[in-house]
């Protein structure tokens, strides 16, 4: 009770004075019209010290429920175990393999063997080497197409490779417009990988299994490399995936085609990001297929062997003993039907739930709020707009009023009213302060 009151106190010291906000950005350097998201959390943690209000932090995408105990165990068991005294094999420790390979089957429905499950430091490791691969399997094909808007640091990977990109936003692109607008963007040549996730970071569009059966018709006739990243596995909470070895189960690019290599993080779905390992899963096909791209590369003709001696070994060698074990048990622990991965991350939804619901009552709009005919689902981001603002000056308006977002043109969006609001800090407790703050921001913005 005394917390709330505290809490509805700190609303009052809002909205934080333009003035403040102009000296603030005097003394960092930053700039107002281009803020990286680790500028716009360092700008929310000073004004928040500054003026003596609370935020509402919105603009990191960082998971927010407490790892399970199967995780911690199988980490505290492998160092006890010694095994920090020993390199992992590069390609993977056999459990996680296995592992791997029996979940994918479990919730996905498809059929790979343990050979082509490989770990990677974050999902992020795995999306760094594909493109890699894939802008440089075949000559002239160095150009990775995004389905916008995209995590903005899977677009600097390729940057950093010297892969040029190119972006067709997905929400104005549906069902079979998707499949024409993809054909007319590969038709000059240059694609030689086509990255998106599912659901979608932030619009939380899904794409559907026929959307995904053209991409991977277009990708096997044009050699280009299909990379899905299912960073938020099972998260379309509108369906059930929470049982292995039922329907449904979760749409993947892996039922179709060859070209692909599927991306599972173990960040959101499983609460562990700390430990830095996710799963790079291989087409079987592909993953023993020969590219003279590769071998002149990195040295490694085969396409599995350029994943894990060209890509994974260069790099970090490997995904350390302790991560692998964690994953492997809580894999192994959904698959048996122990662990309920799916229903854990519901919590998710209903923060969104709760949080769109009050934005749409002081005045906001949902930018992306349908996934085709349907409703989208609540999950870990949404996308708003406010009349009259364009989304950079209605990030900073909102930053006086302690709520932290980044806009979505900073994502490869083309809606550029809009931001993308992430739910995971916004606690149920914090709803009353969120309302609070929004409720003042609607009193003086109409
Ligand atoms: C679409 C997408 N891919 C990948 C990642 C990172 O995943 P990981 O922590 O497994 O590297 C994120 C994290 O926000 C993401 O949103």
């Amino acid at each position: 009770m005394n917390f709330g009151l505290k809490r509805l106190n700190l609303a009052k010291n809002i909205p934080v004075s333009k003035k403040i906000l102009e000296e603030i950005f005097d003394e960092t350097g930053f700039d107002q019209n281009n803020l990286s998201i680790r500028e716009t959390n360092r700008l929310a943690t000073i004004i928040s010290k500054k003026s003596n209000i609370e935020f509402i932090r919105m603009e990191m995408g960082i998971p927010n429920i407490p790892p399970s105990n199967i995780a911690k165990e199988a980490e505290k068991e492998a160092i006890d175990k010694g095994m920090q005294g020993f390199y992992p094999p590069f390609d993977g420790i056999p459990e996680l393999k296995f592992a791997g390979s029996e979940f994918v089957k479990a919730f996905l429905d498809i059929n790979v063997g343990p050979e082509n499950v490989i770990p990677t430091c974050g999902s992020l490791q795995g999306g760094y080497i594909s493109q890699a691969l894939a802008g440089n399997m075949y000559p002239g094909k160095d150009t990775i197409l995004y389905l916008d808007p995209t995590f903005p640091v899977t677009r600097y990977q390729a940057k950093f490779l010297g892969l040029n990109s190119k972006g067709i936003e997905l929400y104005d692109n549906r069902g079979d417009e998707l499949i024409k607008a993809i054909n007319e963007k590969v038709e000059n040549g240059n694609i030689g990988g086509i990255l998106w996730s599912s659901p979608n970071n932030p619009s939380w569009s899904c794409l559907t299994e026929s959307e995904l059966e053209g991409i991977a018709d277009i990708c096997d006739n044009n050699n280009i490399l299909a990379i899905e990243d299912l960073a938020y596995l099972g998260m379309d909470f509108r369906k059930d995936y929470s049982q292995p070895h039922q329907k449904p189960y979760i749409p993947t690019i892996g039922k179709f085609g060859t070209k692909w290599v599927t991306l599972i993080s173990a960040s959101k779905a499983f609460s562990l990001p700390g430990p830095r390992c996710g799963l790079a899963i291989i087409s079987p096909k592909l993953d023993k297929m020969e590219f003279q791209g590769l071998e002149d590369f990195c040295g490694r003709k085969r396409f599995g062997h350029a994943f894990s001696l060209g890509g994974l070994y260069v790099t970090t060698s490997g995904v350390s003993h302790t991560a692998q074990f964690a994953l492997a048990k809580i894999l192994k622990a959904s698959t048996d039907g122990e662990f309920n991965f799916v229903k854990i991350t519901s919590e998710y939804g209903e923060r969104a739930k709760h949080v769109r619901k009050l934005f749409l009552k002081y005045g906001f709009k949902q930018v992306y709020k349908k996934d085709m005919d349907e409703t989208v689902g609540d999950g870990f981001y949404l996308t708003m707009s406010y009349p009259n603002f364009d989304g950079n000056n209605l990030m900073l308006e909102l930053m006086r009023y302690g709520i932290s977002t980044i806009t979505l043109k900073s994502t490869g969006s083309n809606r550029h009213e809009g931001l993308r609001i992430c739910i995971s800090f916004v606690d149920l407790k914090d709803m009353p302060l969120l309302e609070e703050k929004l409720k003042r921001f609607m009193e003086t913005n109409t």
